[in-house]
């Protein structure tokens, strides 16, 4: 290319630009108008530029600042144009879509069982209790033979039991932690096991094969029932309002000597009887005892000397009486709709 038909191409760029700048009606076509006289994928200056390393070294001196004077003038009626438009546009609307629906703020939600979970382990917390953990996968010993089940009992039965070969099960209770824990801290024990425990159950209204239970455990010396019967109550009372009555019921458990179960009024009807508490006015919320002296000896401990209380409660069971909830299997569908409005 010669350096007068460089000089020819700019000139029409310069001449031809003006106007279509000036036809740009918003600020799309604004876009548009840019992108074609200075874009640097196609734009026209950025096309004859291109050209520049063809001419002759003698002329690339001048045929570059004619480009550059060009490309300056060029700017100046952009920004010139977009400032103007920039102005008009709101008035005009087009830049603003006012029925576009507003976006949703989408806030994480605690799931009601965590709720209850974090509810659970806070107010124990006050009281010196710490958090214990142990394995889902759990030899056999542990979640039975420790615990006071012989071989042969028919209390077995009450486990319906997912075995894993070895020796070992998918624990079907939080009670193995128990033992773990006596194993490897000397009392005075005040400890708390939240934890997951699967039984061989199909998902029903009030089932599932895999839920969470809240273990606790109080051993050392002098530990009587009345310490478990107050320490229990303070909490119900706690947890579900300072004027919740409770009632203890005998109960049996291979593990515990005396057992009992614990239930609290029920909150939906205050006691007078509703689908959510069966008519009876009262809701089961937990089992517990006095530590059997087998399962302390288990642990190594002296039972002449040591003694405890135990419970375990179901912090799904106490989501679904808390909030009414008809079918357990909601809490398991993770379903955003029913989640979403649980906080804290
Ligand atoms: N482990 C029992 C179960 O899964 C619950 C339980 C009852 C735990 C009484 C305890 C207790 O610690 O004292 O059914």
């Amino acid at each position: 290319m010669s350096l007068p038909a460089f000089i020819a191409a700019l000139d029409l760029l310069a001449a031809d630009a003006p106007a279509r700048i000036g036809a740009a009606v918003d600020l799309e076509a604004w876009t548009e108008v840019r992108n074609a006289l200075v874009g640097r994928q196609s734009g026209r200056l950025t096309d004859i530029m291109a050209g520049l390393g063809a001419l002759a070294k003698e002329d690339r001196r001048e045929a570059g600042q004619r480009a550059n004077s060009v490309k300056v003038a060029i700017e100046e009626a952009l920004a010139h144009r977009h400032a103007e438009l920039a102005a008009a546009a709101p008035k005009s609307g087009s830049s603003f879509d006012l029925s576009m629906p507003a976006r949703g703020r989408w806030k994480g939600a605690v799931h009601p069982v965590s709720l209850v979970i974090d509810e659970v382990i806070e107010i124990f917390r006050e009281l010196g209790f710490t958090i214990a953990l142990g394995p889902e996968a759990e030899h056999a010993w542990y979640n039975f033979g420790a615990l006071n089940f012989p071989d042969d009992h028919p209390a077995m039965d009450l486990h319906d039991t997912l075995y894993l070969g070895d020796g070992q099960v998918l624990r079907t209770h939080t009670s193995p932690v128990q033992v773990r824990t006596l194993q490897q801290y000397p009392p005075p024990v005040r400890v708390l096991a939240p934890g997951n425990v699967y039984r061989r159950d199909f998902f029903d209204p009030s089932h599932a094969p895999m839920f969470a239970q809240i273990e606790g455990l109080v051993v050392d010396e002098g530990v009587s029932f009345a310490d478990l019967k107050a320490t229990l109550s303070h909490f119900a009372r706690r947890f579900f309002g300072s004027t919740t009555q409770t009632r203890f019921r005998p109960s049996y458990f291979p593990f515990t000597e005396p057992s009992a179960e614990m239930d609290v009024q029920c909150g939906v009807c205050s006691g007078s009887g509703c689908s959510v508490c069966k008519q009876s006015g009262w809701i089961e919320i937990l089992g517990a005892g006095m530590v059997h002296p087998a399962v302390l000896e288990a642990a190594g401990l002296d039972s002449e000397r040591f003694t405890g209380w135990a419970f375990g409660m179901g912090p799904a069971r106490t989501a679904i009486s808390r909030h009414g909830i008809p079918d357990i299997r909601i809490l398991y569908d993770a379903d955003v709709r029913f989640l979403d409005q649980f906080t804290r």
